[in-house]
């Protein structure tokens, strides 16, 4: 990867606030208001154990399958570390004009998704409560920084990709539970997260009129680099196997549903007047998306062959 050069943070940021600016407004538009509370059924509650004497938790208490509990704890960690995420973007975008207003209105909508899921989670009793908090602790404070402090082309392709990652795997979380009521509060909060793929994949398309070049040094990086943004909970790589291998969120879904469509919709291959280093970053994209493929199509090939051991040994009982 090289020195990243191209236009600085202040001229984009002055340059693209029109943009952002209409952005803002076409997402006060398109987004519709709704409350976390109602998403959570509440009469299946009962007080716990410690001050207020009531039952211990214990893995039997919910029907929940284990994968599906393993990636609620994964997504709700990763939108626990908010405090982290607005830290990164107020720095990056700042806080005046349209920007600012962004800023804060997005740490608005996404606070609610940590308080529902939580709140499903704790009434449900379909995640033990007490090393939840535990892990809670050790994540945030940890905290999160991403790769590219200093370019905010990076930043903002990273999170174009990382809303669309976010959503299928909350999507595909409430689809893994098996319970209604946990995939209408799941596929709620990705509505939520499609709507911020598109404020960020709007600036990014906008900033590739702006400064080409640039804009797809910054892409071809952060594709190359993508980590998910719980990368640092506890376990993850462990946590994350599970995901993958239960179709929540793998290598092939994260090359067909996240990285192709954006990339798509950005028209990188049709992208004209790159300079040497804008041609280059290209080309190493092309290379890392041959690579995706083929790590998409083991995958799915040993994902297959395990499927198939599983269900000969089954027979033979
Ligand atoms: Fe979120
Ligand atoms: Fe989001």
């Amino acid at each position: 990867m090289t020195t990243i050069q191209g236009p600085s943070t202040a001229r984009l940021l002055l340059d693209l606030e029109p943009v952002a600016a209409r952005e803002l407004e076409r997402h006060l538009g398109t987004a519709r208001e709704w409350f976390p509370h109602a998403y959570v059924p509440w009469t299946d509650g009962r007080t716990f154990d410690g001050p207020l004497g009531g039952d211990a938790w214990s893995p039997d208490q919910s029907a929940i399958p284990e994968v599906a509990r393993t990636a609620l704890i994964v997504n709700l960690l990763t939108e626990d570390n908010l405090p982290s995420y607005h830290l990164e973007i107020a720095q990056m975008f700042g806080r005046d004009g349209a920007w600012g207003t962004w800023v804060h209105r997005w740490t608005a909508e996404e606070g609610r998704h940590a308080t529902a899921i939580r709140d499903y989670l704790t009434v449900t009793r379909a995640v033990d409560p007490v090393a939840l908090e535990r892990a809670r602790m050790v994540h945030m404070e940890t905290g999160y920084a991403n790769n590219w402090d200093d370019s905010m082309l990076h930043g903002l392709a990273y999170v174009s990709f990382q809303e669309l990652a976010t959503r299928i795997s909350h999507r595909n979380t409430g689809a893994a539970s098996q319970d209604p009521v946990c995939e209408q509060l799941l596929a709620r909060i990705a509505l939520d997260e499609n709507l911020h793929m598109i404020f960020y994949r709007n600036l990014l398309a906008a900033a590739f009129e702006l400064a080409p070049s640039a804009t797809m040094r910054a892409v071809s990086d952060v594709v190359q680099d993508f980590q998910m943004p719980g990368h640092s909970i506890e376990g993850f790589t462990r946590m994350s196997v599970q995901i993958a291998n239960a179709g929540i969120y793998d290598v092939r879904q994260h090359r067909d549903q996240v990285v192709m469509p954006v990339l798509r919709q950005w028209g990188v291959w049709e992208i004209e007047g790159l300079d040497a280093d804008g041609e280059a970053a290209r080309s190493e994209l092309d290379d890392y998306l041959a690579g995706l493929e083929r790590a998409a199509a083991r995958f799915e090939q040993r994902r297959a062959e395990r499927a198939e051991r599983t269900a000969l040994l089954a027979e033979r009982g």
